[in-house]
C-alpha cells in the first residue's frame, strides 16, 4: 500500500483533517499525520491516530512509521511555508518538510494564509523556492471548502 505522509500546521482545516484521512483511505493510501507543536494542541491526537492507523507525531519521540511515497503539507500556515523554505527544522513535522526536499519524495503543499499574511514578500518568494525544489504548490487556499486539490494533485 502506498504510504502518504500529511504533515498539520496550525490553520482551520487542520480540524477537518479527518476527512482528508477518510479520502486518502478510499484512494488506497496509508496514511501517517504529523502536526506542528500548535497544530496538536487543536487535534485529538489519540482518535486521529487511530482514525488515521499510524501513531500521530509532533514531537521527536523515536516512533516507527513506514517510508513515505507522499509528502501532504496541509494546511501550512505563512510561519511553516516560511520556516519549511528557510530549512528551519525545530519540530518533528517541519523535520518531515524539510527531509523530503533531500530525499526527492513527492511533496504537495497546500498553503493557507489570510491575504494580509500572503502579501508578506517573504511568503511568496517563500513559495517560490519551495517550487524551484520540486514541491509541488497549490494556491493559496485551495482547500479552504473541500480537501479535493490534494487528492487531485496525488492522482496527476
Ligand atoms: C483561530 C486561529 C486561526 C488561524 N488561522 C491561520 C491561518 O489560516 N493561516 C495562518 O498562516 N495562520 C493562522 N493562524 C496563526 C497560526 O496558528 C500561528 O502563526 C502559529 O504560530 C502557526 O504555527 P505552525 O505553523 O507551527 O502550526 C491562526 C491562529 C488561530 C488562533
Amino acid at each position: 500500500m502506498k504510504v502518504a505522509y500529511v504533515v498539520v500546521s496550525a490553520a482551520p482545516p487542520a480540524l477537518h483533517v479527518g476527512t482528508l484521512i477518510d479520502s486518502l483511505h478510499d484512494s488506497g493510501w496509508n496514511v501517517c499525520l504529523a502536526a506542528t507543536p500548535t497544530a496538536a494542541s487543536w487535534l485529538d491526537v489519540g482518535t486521529l491516530s487511530r482514525h488515521a492507523g499510524n501513531p500521530l507525531r509532533h514531537d521527536f519521540r523515536a516512533v516507527e512509521w513506514p517510508l513515505a511515497d507522499a509528502i501532504i503539507a496541509a494546511p501550512a500556515t505563512f510561519n511553516t511555508i516560511n520556516k519549511w523554505a528557510a530549512g528551519i527544522s525545530d519540530s518533528f513535522a517541519l523535520g518531515v518538510l524539510n527531509e523530503s526536499i533531500g530525499l526527492g519524495v513527492r511533496t504537495v503543499a497546500c498553503p493557507y494564509a489570510k491575504p494580509t499574511l500572503a502579501a508578506h514578500p517573504a511568503f511568496g518568494r517563500s513559495l517560490r523556492s519551495l517550487e524551484s525544489w520540486g514541491v509541488e504548490v497549490l494556491p493559496n487556499e485551495a482547500i479552504r471548502s473541500s480537501w479535493t486539490p490534494v487528492l487531485e494533485a496525488l492522482d496527476r
